[in-house]
């Protein structure tokens, strides 16, 4: 079975790619690598031996994409191909939405066109604002607090009144918490383009003496330590869950949103206290104040993803540690990290 997947070459794809070849699926991918790199399919031939066929393509070019379904049998679409900086988000709002939601729309007219209607969606946990108090739970009222969030809530609105307009499509919008780590074989795992911005890849860069030291955003949260809290969830579990979601999607019909975490939060410094055991290395740190946007703590209500897809995350912390550490001392990741 054909599944197209969109942003395939990015951190969160190239992993499910992976678990999807393993799992006998034909995988296609679409990626205009403007967040990654083409290398990674080299990654997940090693890993799988088989190299999924590649378009380099921007969801934006309608006409092309729509070739990819004239050429293959797409039973079911992954789609990640969204950009995710926050930060950026709010600089260049017009970029975010023409790329998430533009792109967005023109896959889901392409998909109806050609009679596909089986689609998981990337969200995120940024939809549950600022406002609601974990565990959060899918049913929560959903607020943006920036552009990037206002982009998955319309990305996953547009899939409802999808649903709503036509009971044959079958829609599950998964909300990630935190991923981290790498695959165990540390042969894939997070490399991003340019200066990293979330805390796991800033930590490994501390670790690796690449930068002198973490700004801890934060240190005076209504927390037990009082830094800010999340629900840091293993990329290998989060790349099962897209496996249990697929089947569901084809299994069903309907619209769902799911979340994808481990329901556990973990503070920032129990994630450093953590980096250190795994990697042996001591990351210097400054507290500082805390980052504008960012709430005191989030984490998930898991219950949904149990029940609805029979999905838990496995892994914990130190092992989200230990496979990113693993990755980013690799010799060849090491050279070209960042
Ligand atoms: P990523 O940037 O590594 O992967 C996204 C991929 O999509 C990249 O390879 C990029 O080149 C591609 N892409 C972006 N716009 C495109 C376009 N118009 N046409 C073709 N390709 C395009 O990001 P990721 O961490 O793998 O995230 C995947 C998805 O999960 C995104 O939708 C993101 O918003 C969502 N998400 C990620 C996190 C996280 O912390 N990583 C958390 C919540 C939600
Ligand atoms: N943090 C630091 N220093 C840093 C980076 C982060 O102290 O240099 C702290 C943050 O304040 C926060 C925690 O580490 O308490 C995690 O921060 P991240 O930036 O790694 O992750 P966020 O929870 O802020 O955001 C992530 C994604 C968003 C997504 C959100 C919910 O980056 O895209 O999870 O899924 F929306």
């Amino acid at each position: 079975m054909k599944i197209l997947v969109t942003g395939g070459t990015g951190y969160v794809g190239s992993h499910t790619t992976v678990l999807l070849i393993q799992e006998g699926y034909e995988v296609v991918i679409l990626d205009n690598l403007c967040n990654s790199k083409v290398e990674v399919l080299d990654g997940i031939e090693k890993i799988t031996g088989v190299r999924p066929e590649f378009y380099n393509l921007d969801l934006l070019n309608y006409e092309d994409v729509n070739k990819i379904f004239d050429k293959h049998v797409i039973e079911g679409v992954v789609h990640f191909a969204n950009l995710k900086a926050v930060g950026e988000s709010v600089r260049m709002p017009l970029l975010y939405y023409n790329n998430n939601i533009t792109g967005t729309i023109n896959l889901l007219q392409i998909m109806k066109k050609n009679n596909v209607k089986n689609i998981i969606f990337s969200s995120s946990a940024t939809v549950y604002g600022i406002n609601n108090t974990s565990p959060l739970v899918e049913a929560m009222p959903l607020c943006a607090t920036n552009p990037y969030g206002t982009t998955k809530i319309i990305i996953e609105n547009i899939l409802q009144d999808l649903y709503a307009s036509d009971d044959a499509w079958s829609v599950v919008s998964l909300r990630y918490f935190n991923p981290i780590g790498a695959h165990e074989s540390a042969i894939l795992g997070e490399n991003p383009n340019g200066a990293p911005s979330n805390l796991l890849p800033y930590i490994a860069l501390v670790a690796t003496e690449k930068l002198d030291h973490l700004s801890v955003f934060g240190g005076d949260y209504d927390t037990a330590d009082g830094t800010g809290v999340r629900d840091y969830v293993h990329i290998m579990d989060l790349a099962r869950g897209h496996i249990k979601a697929l089947e569901y999607v084809l299994a069903n019909r309907g619209v769902e949103a799911i979340n994808l975490g481990t329901g556990n939060g973990t503070s920032v410094l129990e994630v450093i206290a953590a980096f250190e055991k795994a990697s042996g290395k001591k990351v210097e740190y400054k507290i500082c104040p805390r980052r504008e946007g960012d709430v005191a703590t989030s984490f998930a209500d898991v219950a949904k993803a149990k029940k609805i897809l029979g999905w838990e995350a496995t892994k914990d912390i130190n092992d989200m540690c230990m496979d990113l550490w693993k990755f980013v001392t690799k010799a060849d990741t090491a050279e070209n990290y960042y």
